[in-house]
């Protein structure tokens, strides 16, 4: 798909690595809608980026809100793609020592990551069918995130990598599924990147990760992550799969 005069939605594009797709849509000319929650960055980030870009206070787990986002995106150039960015990953053990897990903040969890996501998908879906298809028969693409908590969950990680796997194994039905629409499904598994999701670590458990992540021995910066999504937007034969983005860490237990 190209980006140049089409428009993009990013759930989660206030910060992180939303932000830096948001910011790689709009430098390559895509016009792009943040949709994000009402006391995020989004409103000033837009207003950085001029013209090209637009807030949508929304929540992504509302299903007026994302529809709303939707139709501002596509009054902006024909709706290309939408990438699902948004997303939380508080920590609680299944047994803690105030009692088991809560069960509000597990379905909170998997509310915001799968459902969240599953409900952009499913709308951008309906709205990019509608798209004339380019000459590959192509009519949009959607790009999820996952976690590598996905496969390598750790301690306390039990909502959020049970949230996140799904993600990833919503991504080959949902390709197979909307290929007859033209619109490829493609996923990114994140290893640990430097967003403010990871700022909230002290620096001695920044170091300490850091230490694990065998080339390059660092965090990831959301500029590779957007650098990969700029791939899988642009690449038509890119579809149903799962990438890896992680500097070839296998997380442990804790
Ligand atoms: N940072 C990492 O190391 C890492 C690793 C693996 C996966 N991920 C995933 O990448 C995605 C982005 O993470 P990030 O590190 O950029 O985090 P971040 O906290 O910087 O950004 C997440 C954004 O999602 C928004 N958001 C949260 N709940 C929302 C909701 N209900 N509706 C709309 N917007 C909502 C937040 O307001 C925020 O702007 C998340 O899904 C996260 O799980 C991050």
């Amino acid at each position: 798909m190209q980006i140049q005069d089409r428009s993009f939605i990013v759930s989660g594009g206030a910060s992180g690595l939303g932000a830096s797709c948001v910011r790689m849509l709009v430098a390559a000319g895509g016009k792009v809608v943040i949709a994000d929650l009402g006391q995020s960055q989004g409103e000033s980030l837009a207003a950085e980026l001029g013209e090209a870009c637009r807030f949508v206070c929304c929540d992504v787990t509302d299903e007026a809100g994302v529809r709303e986002a939707i139709q501002a995106a596509t009054e902006l150039a024909p709706l290309g793609g939408a990438l699902a960015c948004a997303g939380i990953a508080p920590a609680a053990r299944i047994v803690g020592r105030d009692g088991p897990h809560d069960l509000a903040l597990f379905e909170k969890v998997v509310r915001v990551n799968l459902i969240g996501t599953f409900n952009l998908l499913r709308l951008a879906a309906e709205a990019m069918a509608k798209n004339t298809p380019t000459a590959d028969g192509e009519r949009g693409v959607i790009v999820l995130t996952s976690s590598i908590a996905a496969e390598e969950g750790q301690l306390g990680q039990a909502a959020y990598a049970a949230s996140k796997g799904a993600v990833a194994s919503l991504t080959l039905p949902a390709a197979r599924e909307l290929s007859k629409h033209g619109i490829r499904v493609g996923t990114v598994m994140p290893g640990i990147f430097d967003t403010p999701l990871m700022g909230v670590m002290s620096d001695e458990v920044r170091t300490s990760l850091a230490a694990q992540i065998p080339f390059p021995p660092r965090f990831g910066q959301p500029e590779e992550f957007a650098s990969l999504v700029r791939h899988l937007i642009e690449n038509v034969y890119l579809n149903g799969t799962i990438i890896r983005l992680d500097g070839a860490v296998r997380m442990g237990t804790k």
